[in-house]
């Protein structure tokens, strides 16, 4: 910092100084290369960029290229029925940004024009309804943030650590503000008649994926959505409708929104509700598991974000989330939870979304076993695998909401771990 930080006056040195005290102490070779971006006139600097008709909509900088979703090639035979991943490690506060929400479909991205979209209620109503969307948009509206997990979010990590990267290992989980009504509005419209226990949605797509809802859940929270992150929805997340489930698992928040059928019990036969079960060692299944189990990762440092600048202050930043309600605490543990920190929760906590959780502290340049562990707003806390493995063997793909392990070496190169 000698010659071209010209430092003026002694409280601006001292700013300097301080400030850059753990860089200086980190990067002594990249410091020269640091000085001549400061010091001499870059391009950027020089000439005039492109003009406000070039970016109608614009997209993130070209040095984020490498910030997409990703797919994983060997888990699926096709990719119309597949699943790519959000890229966790990347993404900062709680909102996840609309291109980067991952997707899951069972017949690839259905293009439906809204003005040829239509969402029936039938079934035990007292009155089958038809709407356009249009007539969806006349009824009052709600936004709220909530996270969507895919219930086989962490499936392939129940048999040990599989994959390397927080991205898959926990990237079918989004978290998006919804624009949209309330189910409840809807189906007060039609007359929900007093057998009426069920709710069963369908989708437009290819799929015509189904999936029945307790009639007390849709009742409760459950949104029809046609806004997402301030915009329309994307078609990848179901344009120009899909099903709000808040904490419930990603499954039953079904795409393409066409129609809710009332039944006086769940349709078994018919759909999928009968292939999100829970085989336990026993034998035997669990059912209806449909609210998401309170879970935490750390998305920073992780297998696809090293750490790189050495030793030194070292951020470490995670993910939260219960379909119970809000987090409460989030403990970090950086030796494979022999003792554990309380993390610092920062920005909104709202019922059924992301949380964001900080940790910072000095690191040493030893090897690190990294976890997280969160607690909700019910006091239940997010078990260890071998917890999760003893109530419930290793056959399960679905709700594993496991403690994550990350080993970190002295060079910072991190791998998926697990540990007892
Ligand atoms: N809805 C329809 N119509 N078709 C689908 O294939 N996939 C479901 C659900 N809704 C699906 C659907 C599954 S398994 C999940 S996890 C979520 O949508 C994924 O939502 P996303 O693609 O917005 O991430
Ligand atoms: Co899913």
């Amino acid at each position: 910092m000698t010659n071209s930080a010209r430092p003026g006056a002694a409280s601006r040195r001292a700013f300097l100084k301080g400030g850059l005290a753990a860089g200086a102490a980190l990067a002594a070779g990249s410091a020269a290369a640091g000085e001549q971006v400061i010091t001499e006139v870059q391009d950027w600097n020089r000439y005039s960029g492109e003009g406000v008709d070039a970016r109608p909509y614009g997209t993130p900088s070209q040095f984020e290229a490498h910030v997409v979703r990703k797919n994983v090639p060997w888990l699926t035979s096709d990719v119309v029925s597949s699943i790519n991943f959000t890229p966790l490690h990347e993404l900062e506060g709680i909102i996840t940004p609309s291109g980067l929400c991952f997707e899951r479909h069972h017949a690839g991205i259905a293009e439906i024009d809204p003005k040829d979209h239509r969402l029936m209620i039938n079934g035990m109503v007292e009155k089958p309804l038809v709407f356009t969307m249009a007539d969806i948009k006349r009824f009052p509206r709600e936004n709220k943030v909530y996270f969507l997990e895919c219930a086989a979010n962490s499936g392939m990590e129940w048999r040990g650590a599989q994959l390397n990267g927080c991205q898959f290992t926990h990237g079918m989980l989004h978290c998006v503000m919804y624009t949209g009504v309330r189910l409840k509005t809807l189906l007060e419209e039609a007359g929900v008649r007093p057998e009426g226990k069920w709710l069963l949605a369908e989708g437009a797509d290819a799929s015509s994926m189904t999936r029945s809802i307790p009639l007390d859940k849709a009742l409760d929270d459950c949104m029809v959505a046609f806004g997402m992150n301030g915009e329309a929805l994307r078609p990848e997340q179901g344009y120009p409708l899909r099903l709000v489930v808040p904490g419930f698992e990603g499954n039953m928040w079904i795409k393409w929104l066409r129609r809710l059928e009332i039944g006086d019990q769940p349709w078994q036969q018919r759909e999928e509700t009968s292939k999100y079960t829970d085989l336990l060692p026993s034998g035997k299944a669990r059912r209806f598991t449909f609210a998401m189990d309170v879970k935490s990762v750390i998305t920073n440092p992780s297998p696809q974000a090293p750490i790189t600048h050495g030793r030194g202050p070292l951020v470490v930043a995670g993910l939260a989330w219960s379909g119970n309600g809000t987090i409460k605490r989030v403990d970090v543990s950086i030796d494979g939870g022999r003792n554990w920190q309380t993390a610092r929760i920062d920005g909104p906590s709202l019922p059924k979304a992301l949380h964001r959780f900080y940790y910072e502290f000095d690191w040493d340049g030893s090897e690190l076993f990294l976890q997280s562990r969160a607690i909700d707003s019910d006091g239940i806390v997010q078990p260890t695998k071998d917890d999760l493995r003893a109530a419930r063997g290793s056959n399960s793909i679905y709700h594993n909401n496991g403690i994550q392990t990350w080993h970190v070496n002295k060079d910072g190169v991190i791998e998926n771990v697990e540990i007892s």
